[in-house]
This record gives structure tokens, sequence and C-alpha cells, in this order.
């Protein structure tokens, strides 16, 4: 089978193969301990959140069912603006459930700011939100998510799952765009 092609040479590595399967294993075992005695309903944010949730349910070890809904902010490229909307809604009602949710990245914090009170609206029994990447110094409006697995700094990031304008998802790493990040 032939190797990946290289990508593009305006993306520099981020976090790499083993770093990302690091902090997956640690997350799911984060949340293996802390739903011990339950049966959480993750809910996958599609579409960046697609590649990190198949990863992460295999890391978790406590029984889960999987949801997925998506949402879309309008503007497309390198910037969220503004609003967010529900595109695809969850299959099934979440009423009384312990919910996860799984984001990509926490960015201004509008996604999931959105995303609680919609969700929380329907009176579930507990709601968490876990993110794989934080981008915290660009956040707008102040919400956390409970399980993070990786801080980053201010670069807009590709790969794992993550897009820009469409492209880029397939790629096995995050890697940021434009310059090669400061260590
Ligand atoms: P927020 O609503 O500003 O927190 O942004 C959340 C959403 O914007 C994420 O779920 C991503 O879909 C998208 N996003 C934010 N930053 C990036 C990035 O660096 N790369 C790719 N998508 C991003
Ligand atoms: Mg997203």
């Amino acid at each position: 089978m032939s190797r990946q092609r290289a990508p593009k040479s305006n993306l520099h590595r981020l976090i790499g193969r083993d770093a990302l399967a690091r902090g997956v294993r640690a997350l799911g075992r984060e949340i293996s301990q802390d739903y011990a005695d339950r049966s959480p309903r993750l809910i996958g944010v599609l579409k960046g959140a697609w590649i990190f949730i198949a990863d992460l349910v295999r890391a978790i070890e406590v029984p889960v069912t999987v949801d997925f809904l998506s949402v879309a902010s309008y503007g497309y490229a390198t910037n969220s603006c503004g609003e967010v909307r529900i595109v695809q809604d969850l299959d099934a009602p979440i009423k009384g459930l312990d919910v996860l949710v799984i984001e990509d990245i926490l960015d201004t914090g509008r996604t999931v700011t959105f995303l609680k009170e919609v969700l929380n609206a329907r009176r579930p029994r507990s709601l968490r939100v876990a993110a794989l990447l934080d981008k915290a110094s660009r956040r707008i409006l102040r919400v956390e998510a409970d399980y993070v697995g990786f801080k980053i700094p201010n670069r807009f990031v590709v790969g794992y799952g993550l897009d820009c304008a469409e492209r880029y998802r397939q790629l096995p790493e995050i890697f940021v765009m434009g310059n090669p990040p400061s260590r």
C-alpha cells in the first residue's frame, strides 16, 4: 500500500500520532473512571469530531451509546462568526441520560455554549463536554470543557477530523496552517 502523500508545505505538525493516541487514551481513562457506574450517551458534533469520537469510544471502558448532531456556524474558512445552528439533530431523546458532548475544538466558545443551552433544555440527567483541543486564548463566551485533550495556541489547525473549508480532515495528525508553531 502506498504511503499517504505528504501534506502541503504550509502545514506544520503540532500534535503527532503518538501524542494524539496518548492524549485520547488518557481522556478515555478519565471518562471511564468518572462514569464508572454509568452508561453515558456520547454525542459527536459533526463533522469535526468524527475521527476523535471514533478513537475515544475505543478508549472508554464503560458501556456507552453514541448519537450525532451536526452544527454549522455561518462563515466558512478560518473564522466562525456569531450564529450557530443545528443542521442535523440527534436521532433520539436524551431526557434522563448522562450526556457527554464530544467536540473537536473549543475556540470562541459559541458552539459549546449554544449546544449546552439546547441540550440542557431536553432535561438530561447530566451534561458534560469533552473537547480534543482547547484554544483558550480565543474565548469570547465564558465556557470550559469538562475534559480537554490538548491546550493549543491561537493558531488555525487542521487534520484528525478538523478542516479548512472541508479540506485536510483525513490527515492523521494535527497541523497548524501558515508559519511553523513556536515551541
Ligand atoms: P467556537 O464556536 O468558536 O468555539 O468554534 C468551534 C468550532 O469552530 C469548532 O467545532 C470547529 O468546527 C471550528 N474551529 C474553530 N477553530 C478551528 C481550527 O483551528 N481549525 C478548524 N476548525 C476550527
Ligand atoms: Mg466543530
